[in-house]
């Protein structure tokens, strides 16, 4: 099987999604029996959703936090993991996940595009995220510094990314430009509807980066990358990078 070259130049910027964390049981987001099916987007991830029913947000959110706590990460997780142990600063992984699996595999330069389950933040003040694990139910819990509404410190549908995860992901990727250090871009189990991480496939492009989809079907932008390797993320991954992890 063809794999990538990975010596000791290369820098690595991984991008997962959901499908990553599929062989862990937990549900993807499209498709049957995804988490979007039979689940209006706009009720459980927007603003507006969140102004309308936030004890519907909170239940839903509730029942994510307790599936990823019961969740353990997979090969995928720990392949990538030990990759990260090999390359060190030449290796980013930025994740539209919010499970925290990649974390509990062992993985620490992490971007956690979409925010994540367990931090909590005021709808709205600005006083700073908290980390929190307890499921949420009626009576809401409020902000102690303005009193409004707390809400789960994910990035809704119509939300802007934090500018900081996006500058330090854009910054590794011109860190590899023409001439500099070779790029390798690793798109993992994720379906490429969503956008800005849709994108960067072509902004590694842009410096040369040879590019790589590990996925269980064609994805939307498939047609970006230089190799797709359709599969579960666990097996394929733990070939591709040489992983020797058979649990
Ligand atoms: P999706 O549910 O859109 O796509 C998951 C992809 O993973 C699909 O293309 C599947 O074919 C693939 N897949 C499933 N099982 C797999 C496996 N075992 N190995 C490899 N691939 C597998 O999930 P995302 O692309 O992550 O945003 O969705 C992106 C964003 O849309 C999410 O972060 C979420 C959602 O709305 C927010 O909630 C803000």
């Amino acid at each position: 099987m063809e794999r990538p070259i990975i010596d000791e130049h290369t820098r690595v910027l991984v991008m997962t999604g959901a499908g990553i964390s599929a062989e862990s049981g937990l549900a993807t987001f499209r498709g049957a029996g995804g988490l979007w099916a039979g689940q209006p987007v706009e009720r459980v991830a927007t603003p507006e959703g969140f102004a309308a029913d936030p004890a519907l947000v909170w239940r839903f959110y509730s029942q994510r936090r307790a599936q990823a706590a019961a969740a353990v990460p997979n090969r995928a997780h720990r392949a990538l993991a030990a990759l990260e142990d090999r390359l060190g600063d030449r290796f980013l992984l930025a994740t539209q996940n919010v499970d925290g699996l990649h974390q509990r595999a062992g993985s620490r330069r992490v971007v956690e595009m979409h925010g994540s389950l367990w931090r909590t933040r005021c709808a709205v003040c600005p006083a700073p995220p908290f980390d929190d694990r307890t499921p949420v139910e009626p009576p809401l819990p409020r902000c102690t510094r303005c009193g409004g509404l707390l809400r789960p410190a994910i990035v809704w549908f119509g939300e802007l990314l934090d500018a900081a995860d996006m500058r330090r992901i854009e910054r590794f990727i011109v860190g590899s430009s023409p001439g500099r250090a070779p790029l390798v871009f690793l798109a993992v189990g994720t379906s490429g509807n969503v956008w800005p991480a849709a994108g960067y496939v072509g902004m590694a492009r842009s410096v040369g980066a040879v590019t790589w989809l590990v996925n269980l079907e064609a994805a939307e932008n498939v047609g970006a990358f230089d190799h797709f390797v359709q599969g579960p993320a666990g097996e394929v991954l733990a070939r591709l990078l040489g992983v020797d992890d058979a649990v």
